[in-house]
């Protein structure tokens, strides 16, 4: 007596189902959300090549990505990215290639004070089989690298005037989570202070360090210039980035996506890398402009005295990272 009910039943269950299926197919899937976090100001190169991925990406795959831009710190501080990248909490960052110690001691390279003479010797290297190689050198990590974007070559400063390592020795200087920089205000005979960057305004305000090492966006973007009177352009030293992954996350994305993705990228990168100098170099206006700094230009006599007091710290990393990436590193300089 029941049969016929029962009958009733899995018929309207079967054309609930279908109905359900015919649903999904036609709804729209939800577009991929990818959040790129950063800890500098929207006007930095990093800044700006982020907001230039979220246009093109959502112009290009318009419904199949949404990407969300933290600038700032605002969505994870320097100490947290990377983490939150591996949780997939982030999709998107991009450290400073001082920043990736714990996952490979080979990015240590880029770190080696006086390594390279200047931007394009750094970018040259980047491009290399060496440099593309280390995008790679992650993965079994599960972070995949994407690309490199400059910044700049890094500038001493200080409330004093530093034309000579001497002038260094006894400040505490505010060093990223590197090895190496430490060794290198070490060297000097300076005390290094590892901080992270949203903390570095008020670190120098307060006294709590002397003095820093950074490109001229940074130095104006986070105002530093106005609490640091004298800045040495020293040059002595890269802070670059690498854009990275969390490389579960990039492969399970469809292959069309990823593709266009990817091309999106290259063309991000090669933008910011266009435009990183001309950017330092308007901050490096605005900085005199300013009036609160003066900036130090070193004689050759001097930048040689530097570079004599820094130098010993390649030999002491020279096993982590590997003496031929060094030397290939090196090798970038020739080809100016
Ligand atoms: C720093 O901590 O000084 C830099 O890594 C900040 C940045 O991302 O440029």
């Amino acid at each position: 007596m029941f049969k016929p009910a029962l009958k009733a039943l899995a018929c309207a269950l079967t054309l609930s189902v279908a109905g359900l299926a015919q649903a999904a197919e036609s709804q729209p899937t939800a577009p991929i959300v990818i959040k790129f976090s950063h800890v500098v100001a929207e006007h930095t190169p990093k800044g700006q090549g982020a907001l230039l991925f979220k246009k093109l990406a959502e112009e290009r795959l318009p419904g199949k990505v949404t990407v969300q831009v933290y600038p700032n710190s605002s969505l994870f501080g320097d100490g947290k990215e990377m983490e939150a990248l591996l949780l997939g909490d982030v999709q998107l960052i991009a450290p400073s290639l001082a920043k990736f110690e714990h996952y490979t001691k080979q990015i240590q390279v880029f770190d080696l004070p006086f390594l390279f003479d200047d931007i394009h010797a750094v970018d040259r290297f980047q491009q290399s089989p060496e440099g593309q190689g280390l995008l790679k050198s992650m993965e079994s990590k599960g972070i995949t690298g994407l690309g490199y974007w400059h910044n700049g070559m890094k500038q001493l400063s200080a409330n004093k005037a530093l034309y000579e390592p001497k002038d260094a020795r006894g400040l505490k200087f505010r060093v990223q989570a590197s090895a190496v920089l430490d060794e290198q205000f070490k060297a000097l005979r300076a005390a290094p202070r590892k901080m992270s960057f949203a903390e570095v305004y008020q670190g120098l305000q307060t006294g709590v360090v002397n003095g820093a090492e950074n490109p001229y966006s940074n130095i104006y973007s986070q105002k530093m210039h106005e609490v640091q009177k004298f800045i040495t352009e020293s040059d002595h030293g890269v802070l670059d980035y690498m854009v990275i992954t969390n490389t579960k996350f990039w492969n399970g994305m469809p292959e069309d996506v990823r593709t266009e993705l990817e091309a999106i990228l290259a063309e991000v990168s090669a933008e910011v890398n266009k435009q990183a100098e001309s950017l330092n170099q308007a901050d490096k206006q605005r900085i005199l402009d300013a009036g609160t700094t003066e900036i130090i230009t070193l004689t050759p006599e001097q930048r040689a005295k530097w570079r004599d007091a820094m130098r010993p710290v390649w030999k002491k990393f020279e096993n982590d990272i590997g003496a031929d990436l060094i030397k290939a590193a090196e090798r970038a300089n020739e080809a100016g």
